[in-house]
């Protein structure tokens, strides 16, 4: 009784590695829905970086502090590094580079345009406006990032990985540098501005006008 037991126990252990194997064997001929999902992420990401780095020209041709202006600009250059990256990989996942449409960033540059038509030009209340519009999209990008990195340890792709955990890095310092800009003298500048400041500049405009008519 014993020994049918212990063969019952062994034909088991048999099926269940054979199951396994190929269990195994399928996952390693098919794409598993999470690296379905993985490659979605990245041409949402892709669409994302490129838009981006379009809606950044902007943001910095709208910027007064020189400082501001040349963080939009250098971040620029790092996005459309980004995008780059993740075209490098796609290869590396087997795929062409792909880019989908991302409604949040689509959003979020959306809200960056209102920001800029509500805020006055020259204004230190614009670049603080800039910024949290800006410091917005860097969160996204370092959810997405996050996401992306912790997606590809878990299907195995480390070298992916430790490329979007340098992207990842890049996008926390942009954020980093935007609170510090922010912190030390636009925020505090921007409290001092009142309507009465737009109004005096409608005045001093409308004057200037004036006299150049005469
Ligand atoms: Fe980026
Ligand atoms: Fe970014």
């Amino acid at each position: 009784m014993a020994a049918n037991t212990a063969a019952t126990a062994k034909k088991t252990e048999t099926k269940t590695e054979s199951g396994q194997k190929k269990a195994d064997a399928k996952k390693n001929q098919q794409e598993s829905l999470l690296e379905k999902l993985f490659i979605d992420m990245l041409k949402d990401m892709y669409w994302a970086e490129k838009h981006l780095a379009t809606a950044l020209n902007k943001m910095h041709s709208e910027a007064t502090t020189p400082e501001l202006q040349d963080a939009f600009e250098d971040h620029k250059y790092v996005t459309q590094k980004h995008a780059s990256r993740l075209e490098k990989i796609f290869k590396m996942m087997g795929k062409e580079p792909e880019g989908k449409k991302c409604e949040a960033m689509e959003g979020l540059t959306n809200e960056a345009n209102t920001l800029i038509k509500e805020t006055t030009e020259g204004t230190m209340t614009r670049d603080a406006a800039l910024i949290i519009a800006a410091q917005k999209i860097e969160h996204y990008e370092i959810a997405s990032y996050g996401s992306l990195v912790q997606v590809a340890k878990t299907i195995d792709r480390e070298d992916v990985a430790r490329l979007l955990e340098k992207t990842l890095w890049e996008e926390e310092d942009a954020d980093e540098l935007l609170t510090e800009i922010a912190e030390t003298y636009i925020n505090p500048m921007a409290d001092n501005e009142s309507d009465d400041d737009e109004e005096d500049e409608e005045v001093e405009e409308t004057t200037a006008t004036s006299k150049e008519k005469k």
